[in-house]
């Protein structure tokens, strides 16, 4: 059954990687009036251009400015926030909830897109600390929400351990971990679908293009690449970072590798949606290819 109360959709952040591929999905849907919020001052954008000549009203906004960001979101059924992970996110997120509060925003659709937060923040890593707390605010806020769980985007699984360029595979944790990955152009699709599934309000949909060791990764890897691979452990990493202890990982090697000890994803929710995701070797063929 659709949801066809859903007249309008804002997304925040739709010039970024993820934030196009769902911009250009709600447009290609063709059921919604799209709207890209931009962060103020006004700057040349290529994606922004492109969504523009497809439809999408481009506003720019001051994030910091709770009028601005009331007019901006006047009429929105439904935000999607697709903004990047920087230091501003919480506070963004939260302007955006506030704002969304004012003119009463139907569903709001955080910007998650990855490993699914626990419940404990004890052990959660600094850099999905502010997502989480977003989410807590989010859950307590009586606006909609709806959690969207991807694993690792296809276009990211160079940093988890697979060095392409130089055929090397270095693995934080060991080759028979689980690991779940979706293409950001799928996610896009995902995305907007969800839209229209009345069961996934105040729920968390889990979807995959891929769930597979990290061995049966560096397989694909090598067929795609028709090489064998040098394949090295480093399960030091996080203890070293937490430590302190010579040499110390950079917080991004210490991120990755808390992310991919959590990737797994159990119970998908493919079955709901109208397609079949791309397939990890095409994403793998389109990685080594540039
Ligand atoms: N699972 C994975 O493998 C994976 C990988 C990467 C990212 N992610 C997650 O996916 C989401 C989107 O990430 P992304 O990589 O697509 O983002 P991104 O491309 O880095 O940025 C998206 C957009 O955010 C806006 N933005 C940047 N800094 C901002 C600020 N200070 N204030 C307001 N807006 C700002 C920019 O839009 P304007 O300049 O047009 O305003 C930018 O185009 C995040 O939650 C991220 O953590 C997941």
């Amino acid at each position: 059954m659709s949801d066809t109360s859903f007249k309008v959709v804002t997304i925040a952040g739709g010039t970024g990687l993820l934030g196009f591929n769902i911009t250009y999905a709600c447009l290609n849907d063709g059921s919604y009036k799209v709207k890209i919020l931009r962060k103020k001052p006004e700057s040349e954008n290529n994606n922004a251009n492109l969504l523009a000549s497809k439809g999408a009203e481009v506003i720019y906004v001051d994030y910091n400015d709770k009028n601005d960001l009331v007019k901006a979101l006047e009429g929105t059924d439904v935000i999607i926030s697709a903004i990047g992970r920087t230091k501003e996110l919480l506070a963004c997120q939260r302007a955006l909830l506030n704002a969304a509060k004012v003119v009463g925003v139907k569903r709001f659709i955080p910007s998650e897109f990855g490993a699914e937060l626990k419940e404990t923040t004890d052990e959660m890593h600094p850099f999905l600390k502010p997502k989480d707390e977003f989410f807590q605010e989010l859950k307590n806020s009586g606006i909609e929400y709806t959690m969207i769980i991807t694993g690792i985007f296809y276009e990211y699984l160079g940093a988890i351990g697979f060095d392409y360029k130089n055929k090397k595979a270095t693995f934080s944790v060991d080759g028979n971990t689980k690991v779940a990955g979706t293409s950001c152009a799928d996610i896009g699709k995902y995305t907007v679908e969800s839209l229209k599934l009345p069961e996934v309000r105040n729920g968390t949909i889990r979807v995959a293009g891929f769930v597979l060791t990290l061995n049966e990764l560096l397989k694909k890897f090598e067929q795609i690449t028709d090489a064998k691979w040098e394949v090295s452990n480093d399960f030091t990493l996080r203890q070293r970072y937490k430590n302190n202890t010579a040499p110390v990982p950079t917080i991004w090697d210490d991120f990755y590798a808390y992310v991919i000890a959590n990737l797994d994803i159990k119970k998908l929710h493919n079955d709901k949606f109208s397609f079949t995701p791309q397939p990890v070797t095409e994403g793998i063929s389109a990685l080594v290819k540039n």
